[in-house]
């Protein structure tokens, strides 16, 4: 079900996406060599609780954490682990969600381990572009293959892939609310966008191939096919009709003009 939000709903989540941008901006700012990825999710777990919130993916649909950390190849949901140590030179998406009275947020970024290369660096830009372009076109009356076409043609424009096995979702009391939001598309078709609604777009965008595995053993962690790196940016938005969306997970933001 779609649910549309009004002003005082879309306060409740601007609270909670606020909350979750300070946790992930701590975060990533623990983020070395030598880290483990436990270590990350605890100290995301310790944030948002001390925030007054809970962490809404531990125990989602079993999931056994507060943050995925997805390293390299890994596309999304990496389960945190003591053993798993951050190198220098890698890519680490993280991916965190909470409920704060109520209200959820879901917001994920990738960051550099130490040095990395300049195709990585561009991969983790592009996906943070991708995000902007798609997000652009969240404006009441237009269509949510606006949005996808916008995430596909910039991350195509660099030589990069979109997974297309996974895509963002409408949000609010739950997680994961109605309608789909894809990283692909047509512009002018699909769903017509409304005032009030809040979604997360969450571009996930591959150095090669878009084709993606879930491990067997664990039953989360997704991989590249080919095993080339793979980089995520999402945010949690509200949608108005006369004016470009609020990022509620990143707050302060303002839309420059379009160059
Ligand atoms: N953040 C993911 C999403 O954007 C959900 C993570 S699944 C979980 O939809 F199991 F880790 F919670
Ligand atoms: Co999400």
């Amino acid at each position: 079900m779609i649910t549309i939000k009004n002003e005082a709903q879309i306060e409740g989540m601007r609270k909670a996406g606020k909350l979750l941008y300070e946790v992930l901006s701590t975060v990533r700012k623990a983020v070395v060599p030598g880290i483990s990825t436990m270590e990350l999710n605890d100290l995301a777990e310790k944030l948002i609780r001390d925030g007054g919130a809970t962490p809404s993916f531990l125990g989602y649909e079993g999931y056994p954490a507060s943050l995925c950390t997805s390293i390299d190849e890994v596309v999304v949901h990496g389960i945190p682990s003591e053993d798993t140590i951050l190198q220098e030179g890698s890519l680490i998406s993280m991916d965190c969600g909470l409920c704060l009275n109520g209200w959820q947020a879901d917001s994920a970024l990738t960051v550099g381990v130490g040095r990395i290369s300049d195709r990585d660096r561009e991969l983790i830009e592009t996906t943070e572009a991708c995000f902007f372009a798609g997000a652009r076109q969240a404006v009441a009356g237009k269509r949510l293959g606006d949005i996808g076409s916008a995430v596909e043609s910039l991350a195509h424009e660099h030589g990069f892939s979109v997974v297309r096995d996974l895509s963002g979702h409408g949000i609010g009391r739950d997680m994961h609310e109605d309608p789909y939001v894809y990283n692909f598309g047509f512009a002018g078709c699909g769903l017509p966008m409304r005032k009030g609604m809040t979604i997360a777009i969450e571009p996930m965008v591959c150095m090669g191939d878009w084709h993606v595995e879930t491990d067997e053993e664990d039953g989360w962690c997704v991989r590249t096919r080919d095993g080339l790196k793979a980089s995520h940016y999402e945010h949690t938005i509200a949608i108005f009709e006369d004016r470009l969306p609020e990022i509620l997970t990143l707050p302060g933001f303002v839309w420059k003009e379009e160059e």
